[in-house]
């Protein structure tokens, strides 16, 4: 066992570094060590204080999880009240907002300090002393819930300050909010368990702030963002504006919004709502709108409060992502693989911007799971470009003539029998390429800009196609004439022209977009591209069995027998054979090859903000490309990709002489631009 002194320094030393790496992983969102190194400097610590007690102080990183259980929340009263915002939902309420705070200050011109509207819980963070000591909900704004145990498990929020001159008191107000990813990995689990799913993010993130038990709490992954500090708080730095706040704040190791900027005038203003709402979708965490406040902070003074709501800032709402609307019937649809899937016709809905009609259902499970039935109301989610569908049924509000999902017993286009196997959640018709349903989506497929690319196959087109029996496969598009397709609808001479020219350039193709283009399914496009790189032509991959299949990185059982099933098919063999009779020929892809080999088996290392690519879209495709993502630089990394502000990671580089390259050059090692 160490000496007391050596164990003091140790204590120390682990404590530092644990909350650095606190700071690193949510704050920064940019860990320099991987989970298991932290949770062993964890466990060094644990140990450690586990046999010096004497050394356990309440700030310690384990001492998160503190208390037990209690009965109820005690009621705090706030220092000075949390208030709200004042809402706008368009436009001019944006401009007008702008207009009024130029006339209260005598300006031609505002400035402003504009944030993302975070979909969470307010709560307010009291350091005495630099030191965590109280957390409180909103509540009505006056009083709120005494919630500190529980918001000290989580590890977004520091525990201790460091900063020179810290006021004696200071409340840091915030979002607490569950991440999207963390959130779908609870209701996973929830689902494992049988247990009751949460409806959002934000009412997750409430139950779990709720919870009697800080240890449940605990287990629930939530983060925190600051957006402002009591009252007058500010007063005691030396900071004349609402950014400079923001920036002390993340300084005293806060996270805080990435996306925060400062704008002037109300465009401004309303380029930010708009940009902001063009990257709703991809954010990780849920936002409703953005905040504007006046950013410098005597002047949000000057401007005041009109009763509750400050008329220095302003909530700009985005459309309602989650709408109610009925169910007025419940249809089928067969896709490629003859897949049912039942979908929901409802009264139309204005939801997430849009007008919406249809929304999936996905299966017969997911009917039965969220009880939905013909007639009932529900709730129906469009996110981003996300394909709108129904989130749950409200049953207080169903009518004594609701109806039952009954999944037919036969094709709905084919009248062919459908079978749904035992361990499957779909039910698909037998019929395989004879039911047109499933030919015509073959057909669109076939032609997608991924696969073989050919302009002017769309849908109306597909139907007809079929439908007047002018093709049957895939290889039958290539002998259509301009002639045949003109007398279609929709198809003047000039296009019917293009789409010929179309299906003739399409001979001209790689063998991944063949392979891609066939449909078999599980096959995707980086299993095309894998196939094609390791068979190089397709005759091989035709006669290939399962375990020379298998042979493929990344292919696994029920990869390889999907593809000997669908070459083992006949009639699967005689489209192949007729596309080549046609004059289809697909090339090896050498620039891919060579592309691939310079990311496949390397190690990456992310650190910085990329310009386009998001961490995780920058991971996906190192690891479409079967290269390895990291979180440490270590003489194994082969390339650290470094964006603006790059970490500690980038020096580490340097020192390990690493090559360091930026989101661009690692585009062209993907050979995704050239
Ligand atoms: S500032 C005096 N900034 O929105 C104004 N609020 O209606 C104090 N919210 O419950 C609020 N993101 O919890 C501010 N970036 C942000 C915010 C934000 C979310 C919440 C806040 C409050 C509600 C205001």
């Amino acid at each position: 066992m160490a000496a007391p002194a050596d164990a003091a320094a140790r204590v120390q030393a682990l404590r530092s570094a644990i909350e650095h790496h606190n700071h690193r992983y949510y704050a920064l969102d940019d860990p320099e060590i991987s989970d298991a190194e932290y949770d062993a400097l964890f466990r060094e610590l644990t140990q450690l204080e586990a046999a010096h007690p004497e050394l356990v102080t309440p700030s310690s990183p384990t001492q998160r999880v503190g208390t037990a259980p209690s009965a109820q929340f005690a009621a705090v009263r706030h220092r000075s009240p949390l208030l709200s915002l004042n809402n706008a939902f368009s436009i001019e309420d944006a401009a007008a907002f702008d207009r009024r705070c130029r006339d209260g200050l005598g300006r031609d011109q505002v400035e402003y300090a504009v944030e993302p509207k975070f979909d969470g819980l307010a709560i307010t963070l009291t350091y005495r002393d630099g030191a965590l000591a109280g957390a409180a909900t909103r509540g009505d704004g006056y009083a709120g819930e005494d919630v500190t145990a529980n918001v000290r498990t989580i590890r977004a929020i520091p525990l201790r300050l460091d900063g020179k001159a810290l006021p004696p008191l200071l409340e840091v107000r915030g979002e607490v909010l569950m991440l999207k990813r963390d959130f779908d990995a609870l209701n996973e689990a929830q689902r494992a368990r049988e247990e009751r799913l949460f409806v959002n993010p934000r009412n997750a993130a409430a139950g779990a702030l709720r919870q009697l038990d800080p240890a449940i709490t605990a287990q629930r992954h939530l983060r925190f963002f600051a957006y402002g500090v009591g009252a007058d708080d500010w007063r005691a730095f030396n900071v004349k504006r609402h950014s400079e706040l923001m920036d002390l704040l993340a300084q005293l190791h806060f996270p805080v919004a990435r996306q925060r900027q400062v704008v002037r005038g109300a465009d401004g203003l309303t380029g930010y709502y708009k940009s902001m709402a063009a990257e709703r979708a991809a954010l990780p965490y849920d936002i409703d709108g953005v905040v504007y406040k006046v950013n410098d902070l005597e002047d949000q003074d000057r401007l005041g409060y009109v009763s509750r709501a400050p008329r220095f800032a302003l909530a700009h709402k985005f459309p309602a992502e989650e709408a109610q609307s009925v169910v007025t019937a419940i249809e089928v649809q067969v896709g490629r693989t003859g897949a049912l899937t039942p979908v929901a016709r409802l009264q139309p809905v204005f939801v997430g911007g849009a007008t919406v009609t249809n929304a999936t259902l996905h299966n017969e499970d997911e009917i039965r799971r969220k009880d939905i039935r013909i007639g009932d109301t529900v709730v129906v989610r469009r996110a981003g470009d996300v394909i709108p569908e129904v989130v749950r049924s409200v049953v207080e509000r169903r009518p004594p003539d609701a109806r039952e999902f009954v999944m037919p017993a036969r094709c709905p286009v084919c009248g062919s029998k459908v079978e749904r196997l035992p361990d499957e959640a779909v039910t698909r018709c037998t019929a395989g390429l004879f039911c047109p349903a499933q030919r015509k989506q073959v057909l669109l497929h076939f032609g997608s800009r991924r696969a073989l690319d050919i302009e002017g196959l769309g849908e109306k087109l597909v139907d007809q196609l079929i439908d007047r029996g002018m093709v049957k496969t895939a290889a039958d598009l290539y002998h259509l004439t301009a002639d045949q397709l003109a007398g279609l609808e929709r198809m003047a001479g000039k296009s019917a022209a293009n789409v010929v020219a179309a299906i003739a350039n399409s001979r001209q193709t790689t063998l991944a977009r063949l392979i891609y283009a066939l449909g078999i399914r599980n096959v995707g496009e980086t299993t095309a591209r894998d196939l094609a790189d390791h068979f190089g032509d397709l005759e091989k991959l035709m006669t290939a069995d399962e375990d020379m299949l298998m042979r493929v990185s990344d292919v696994g059982p029920v990869v390889a027998q999907s593809i000997a099933r669908f070459f083992a098919e006949p009639h699967n063999r005689a489209v192949v054979d007729g596309l080549l009779a046609a004059g289809v020929t697909p090339a090896r892809d050498e620039r891919r090859g060579r592309a691939r080999a310079a990311v496949r088996g390397r190690h990456f290392v992310l650190t910085g903000t990329l310009p386009h690519l998001t961490r995780d879209e920058a991971k996906d495709k190192i690891e479409a490309g079967g290269g390895h993502v990291t979180g440490s630089v270590s003489k194994k990394t082969d390339y650290v990709v470094a964006g603006s502000d790059p970490g500690s990671k980038y020096d580490r580089a340097q020192e390990l002489g690493i090559s360091i390259i930026d989101e661009a050059a690692l585009l062209k090692l993907l050979d995704e631009k050239s």
